[in-house]
């Protein structure tokens, strides 16, 4: 017996992991990621090996983790979390700074950094853990508390995609009525509100949603939402 719910009771912060390599700059949402040892500082970090940051930490050697505040959105969270980088410009629209290693490191909704050495690789099959030492560590300014796994869940609503730790399929997927919901992250489509950010008026019918029109948050199409009964 595999009761999934009990997975469901483990907790996770949201986090934004960076790194650079070849002059190329990468960053992408994880939830895992933890402290291993005190002495030295040391983290672990578990990145699937189809994404691109977990291509450029391999060949950097180095990461940054941003910990994201409850300030984020689901525009932000969807960029770095359901897009990738050998498609997706992620930098476009945030604030980063240059850390002490020469990454890129996300300030924007973020209530502190690290940045570390990694100095362990374990291939742990779909993902491999990378274990780092952190040499630098800043707080930011910042009004609002880490987002937690749960509060990204319960509050902001959100999915966790195929290539994230945690992903167990669709069992968590609640029912609703009169939407449409993006089945890759769970963005809602509801047509008294529109999508005014993407030029689709208040009042718009899901039929009426030109072809072209993408998920504002993962930029599937149309094809990849259900209505919501
Ligand atoms: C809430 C959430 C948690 C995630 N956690 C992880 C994780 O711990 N490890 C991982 O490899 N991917 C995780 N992902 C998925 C990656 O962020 C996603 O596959 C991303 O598009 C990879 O981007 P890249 O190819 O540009 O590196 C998570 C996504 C979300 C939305």
């Amino acid at each position: 017996m595999l009761d999934p719910r009990v997975f469901w009771q483990l907790s996770y912060g949201i986090y934004i992991v960076t790194t650079r390599a070849a002059g190329r700059c990468n960053g992408q949402i994880a939830n895992t990621v933890f402290q291993v040892i005190a002495q030295p500082p040391t983290v672990g970090i578990s990145l699937n090996r189809e994404n691109l940051t977990h291509e450029l930490v391999r060949q950097s050697g180095v990461f940054a983790v941003s910990v994201v505040s409850e300030a984020a959105d689901m525009p932000f969270i969807g960029t770095f979390g359901f897009k990738c980088g050998r498609t997706t410009d992620k930098f476009a629209k945030i604030q980063t700074v240059v850390g002490e290693l020469g990454m890129p490191i996300v300030t924007t909704n973020a209530t502190g950094y690290l940045e570390a050495k990694v100095t362990h690789t374990l291939d742990v099959g779909t993902h491999t853990l990378f274990i780092g030492e952190v040499v630098a560590a800043a707080a930011l300014p910042c009004a609002e508390q880490p987002m937690t796994y749960a509060f990204y869940h319960d509050v902001r609503k959100g999915k966790t995609p195929k290539n994230a730790t945690t992903f167990l399929g669709t069992m968590g997927a609640a029912a609703g009525g009169g939407k449409y919901r993006c089945r890759v992250c769970g963005y809602e489509y509801d047509a008294a509100l529109g999508d005014p950010a993407h030029a689709v008026p208040a009042g718009t019918a899901w039929a009426d949603i030109p072809a072209g029109w993408v998920c504002p948050t993962c930029g599937v199409g149309k094809s990849e939402f259900s209505e919501v009964r």
